[in-house]
């Protein structure tokens, strides 16, 4: 009886004219299905004008390790080569994308996290999450409770949190937290950009290819399904909707982090203590900001609940769903928090705002928030290498 690897050599060999070389190195499973499933969409082509990933694919013939973890970077999850698949599921290839590139997304995190025992942070993500939280949480209760339990408490000023929490407090709990956060990143995308690089070709990214592949991560060009109507979620329709809620969050995120930032220039070069008045810089980033993001998170949740089966990885809905919990807490509790001076709610609300924060920077290195900077590099790659020369058989290891 033929096997399907044995049907899947059929079909590339008499879709491309040639037949499949054999693997030079042992490839983890992930990979290898990313593989056969490229060998069978290069002799097939149809998706070819949906996204990055194609254009990148056609340049080989074969597929390395680093292929494998580059083209699942460039993939963006939209779903129109599964929806658009005579040979998805049920058919027997069971060509599933979007699938086999999230899985192997997956792996590349966590093979490339810093520091690397932190790696398997990711494969249990919602428990990683719940941790963290729990951590954030308690800490900042226990703190408030003490606070008010004690001798201070008479300093207590509701319309001002500093009188529970110093700004230099503050700054000595979260700026360490942020500096780890940075580094872990940045030190993790470079193990992967290493990788990559030698499948893309030498060269180092031009200006004009860091610019470009910005534009497009920011437009997030790439779940347009290559025709400008947008991606699919839970059915053959395209839509638009993934696309502007996640513009939604990730604007949203952007203003809050500006908000915080021109706070600290006011306090640093200024001098001027918070909390400022509504009419303020840093309350008009923040307030929209917050708005725009627990709307994205929102609309984000409801499609995430509606997406198709077979789209994408369901051992990873853990992980989206905890980030976009987590985004959705920090923001709605930064609102009610500024919504609440002189009330006594104040100090439940800055702990709880507080806690969710230091949560949500636990959880940014070993978490779905890597899949925005390792989206980044794929793309600034993809830039690079489609300015060179076809390198089919030059493919990496
Ligand atoms: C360094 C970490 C952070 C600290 C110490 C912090 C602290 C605070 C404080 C004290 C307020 C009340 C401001 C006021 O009432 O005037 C606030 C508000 C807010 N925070 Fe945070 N926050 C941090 C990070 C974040 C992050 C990462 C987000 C979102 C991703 C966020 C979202 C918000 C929002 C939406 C508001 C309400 C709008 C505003 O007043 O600016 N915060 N935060
Ligand atoms: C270079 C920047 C970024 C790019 C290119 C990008 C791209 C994408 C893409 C293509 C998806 C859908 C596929 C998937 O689930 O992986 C996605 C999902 C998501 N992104 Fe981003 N992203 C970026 C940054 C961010 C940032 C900064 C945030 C918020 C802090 C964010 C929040 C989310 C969330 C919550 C999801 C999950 C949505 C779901 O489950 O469908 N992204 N991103
Ligand atoms: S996903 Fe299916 S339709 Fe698209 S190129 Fe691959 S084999 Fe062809
Ligand atoms: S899911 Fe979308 S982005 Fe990923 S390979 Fe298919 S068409 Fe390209």
């Amino acid at each position: 009886m033929q096997t399907l690897e044995d049907l899947t050599r059929e079909a590339i060999t008499l879709a491309n004219g040639h037949s499949v070389p054999a693997q030079a190195a042992p490839l983890s499973d992930s990979v290898l299905e990313v593989s056969r499933q490229m060998m069978i969409c290069n002799g097939c082509r149809y998706c070819e004008g949906f996204c990055a990933v194609f254009p990148a694919m056609t340049r080989r013939l074969e597929f390395g390790a680093s292929d494998i973890h580059y083209l699942a970077n460039l993939c963006h999850n939209c779903g129109a080569c599964l929806h658009a698949c005579q040979y998805a599921p049920p058919h027997e290839f069971m060509i599933n994308v979007p699938r086999a590139m999230a899985e192997v997304r997956k792996d590349t995190y966590t093979a490339y996290a810093w520091p690397s025992r932190f790696g398997v942070l990711y494969k249990n993500n919602g428990l990683w999450i719940a941790i963290a939280l729990a951590i954030g949480l308690t800490l900042f209760l226990q703190m408030t409770a003490n606070f008010l339990n004690g001798a201070n408490a008479l300093t207590l000023d509701l319309s001002n949190f500093y009188s529970i929490y110093p700004h230099n407090m503050l700054v000595s709990i979260f700026l360490p937290i942020f500096a780890f956060v940075m580094l872990s990143l940045s030190l993790g995308v470079k193990s992967f950009l290493t990788d990559i690089q030698q499948a893309t070709g030498a060269q180092g990214a031009s200006p004009v290819a860091v610019a470009n592949a910005s534009h497009d991560a920011l437009k997030l060009k790439y779940l347009d399904g290559g025709h400008g109507e947008g991606c699919n979620n839970e059915d053959d329709a395209f839509s638009k909707l993934r696309k502007y809620f996640h513009h939604l969050t990730f604007y949203g995120f952007m203003l809050c982090l500006a908000a915080t930032s021109v706070a600290t220039l006011y306090h640093y070069i200024f001098g001027w203590q918070a909390p400022y008045v509504w009419t303020s810089l840093p309350k008009l980033l923040g307030i929209s900001g917050g708005l725009s993001l627990s709307a994205g998170c929102v609309g984000l949740f409801v499609l995430n609940m509606r997406r198709h089966e077979l789209h994408g990885d369901p051992t990873q809905k853990q992980m989206d769903i905890g980030f976009i919990f987590l985004l959705f807490l920090t923001s709605t509790t930064g609102l009610l928090l500024a919504s609440s001076h002189e009330s006594s709610s104040m100090p439940l609300l800055l702990s709880l705002h507080l806690g969710a924060v230091m949560a949500l920077f636990l959880t940014l290195p070993y978490g779905k928030f890597a899949h925005g900077i390792f989206r980044l590099a794929a793309l600034i790659r993809f830039e690079t290498e489609k300015r060179l020369p076809s390198n089919i058989g030059l493919s990496g290891e």
